[in-house]
């Protein structure tokens, strides 16, 4: 059997690394090898977003790397699919597989279909409801073209379910991130956060232990067009931020360079530069982050993937959001999670709230560290409906 992997942008490392594992550990044993070609489109470039986790991850070095870069979606979307579509008509894969909700995974699970190969969605069914965002559009897109959709919970599964798509389709396999998770808990244990803050600084604050310790912090990452692209959006975030949390506690702001850019056009990139008590760093490797995540009093993000961490490892959790494709993640399904929106009063009311809360880490069903190996399982053992 021959499979296309697919990956594009930094969220996509963490979950395709357990899988490419998952396929090496079959070939040890099997005498039906799986031969597998890992495909980077390039949305991610820099080296801080992409070639950082293959190193750490024990990512193979991609076999094709198409070369896509920064672009519009539309630029994005159609480079990748005038370049991944060669790529099928040469390898002729048995079956593509897609990770997650980035532009690629629209690109590609359309050109795998026009050429009739048969596509897997790893990470199917989660929605949002919220049509603004590109990435509810690429999932809505991929999961209804796919053969096989792998869900990392069960209100993903009924999702699809809801949608009209068959149950024979549609497989419960847990959460691939969580294993990547799991395989680097202890490595990422043995960091130290003092010389993490050192070495990704971009403002050079130095981090002052108190007594001997680590002195509690949060955490905060943001990269939502729709948090970071406005000005009237975005100042009032950063205001409260140097005006009321980093008076009370050290914050490390991990910043993107698509915030980054925004923060210097709008004129906001030099006060919070030179804010005593604002750490601010480059875009953290996985382990790096996944420490500060261990022992953070709160994590204030936009990200979807952070928000899957913190209920693992039990970190309150703001999400700059109004909605979310992971329900699970959220307090009310017993997770770490609370949608904030980006509406101040409510931010600065769960900031207090975090404040006093303690960590309470829990494991969603099948969040085992073990849904690479069923994904490649589901993908071996597929049977088309006829
Ligand atoms: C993308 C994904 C999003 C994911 C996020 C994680 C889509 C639709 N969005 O958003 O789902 O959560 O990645 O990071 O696929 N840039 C660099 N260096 C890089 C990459 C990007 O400077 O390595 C710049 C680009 O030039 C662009 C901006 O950052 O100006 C945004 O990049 P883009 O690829 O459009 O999407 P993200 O916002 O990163």
């Amino acid at each position: 059997m021959k499979i296309i992997s697919v990956v594009g942008a930094r969220p996509n490392f963490m979950k395709i690394a357990p899988f490419i594992k998952a396929i090496e550990k079959h070939n040890l044993v099997s005498s039906e090898k799986i031969e597998h070609v890992l495909v980077h489109t390039g949305q991610h470039y820099d080296d801080r977003m992409s070639r950082a986790f293959f190193d750490e991850l024990g990512i193979p070095n991609a076999d094709i790397n198409l070369g896509i870069g920064s672009g519009t979606h539309a630029e994005q979307v159609g480079n990748t699919m005038i370049e991944f579509e060669k790529v099928i008509k040469e390898r002729k894969p048995d079956w593509v597989v897609i990770v997650g909700d980035v532009n690629a995974i629209l690109a590609c699970s359309v050109t795998a279909k026009k050429e009739h190969i048969n596509c897997c969605h790893i990470e199917a069914g989660l929605r949002s409801g919220d049509m603004t965002m590109p990435e509810e559009i690429n999932r809505l897109v991929a999961d209804r073209i796919s053969d096989l959709l792998l869900t990392p919970d069960r209100l993903s599964s009924e999702n699809l379910l809801k949608e009209g798509v068959p149950e024979s389709k549609i497989k419960f396999t847990g959460n691939i991130m969580i294993d990547t998770l799991e395989n680097n808990r202890s490595k990422a244990a043995g960091l130290s956060i003092v010389e993490i803050i050192k070495q990704n600084s971009v403002n050079h604050n130095e981090f002052i232990m108190m007594d001997n310790k680590v002195p509690d912090f949060a955490v905060m990452t943001l990269h939502r067009p729709s948090n970071v692209d406005r000005k009237e959006v975005l100042e009032p975030i950063v205001r409260f931020m140097l005006d009321e949390v980093c008076p009370e506690i050290p914050l490390i702001w991990t910043i993107h360079p698509r915030t980054r850019k925004m923060l210097d056009s709008f004129g906001l990139l030099d006060e919070i530069m030179s804010h005593k008590n604002l750490f601010v760093l480059e875009p953290l490797g996985y382990l790096e982050m996944l420490k500060l995540n261990m022992h953070a009093r709160m994590i204030l993000t936009d990200s979807g993937g952070l928000q899957e961490e913190c209920t693992v490892l039990g970190t309150p959790c703001l999400t700059l959001r109004w909605n979310t494709e992971r329900p699970i993640t959220l307090t009310e399904h017993g997770g770490a999670s609370v949608l904030v929106g980006n509406n101040i009063t409510r931010i600065r009311k769960e900031y207090q709230n975090a404040l006093s809360k303690g960590r309470n880490p829990v494991c969603p069903e099948l969040w085992d560290g073990h849904t690479a190996e069923r994904c490649l399982e589901e993908i071996l053992q597929y049977k088309p409906v006829l």
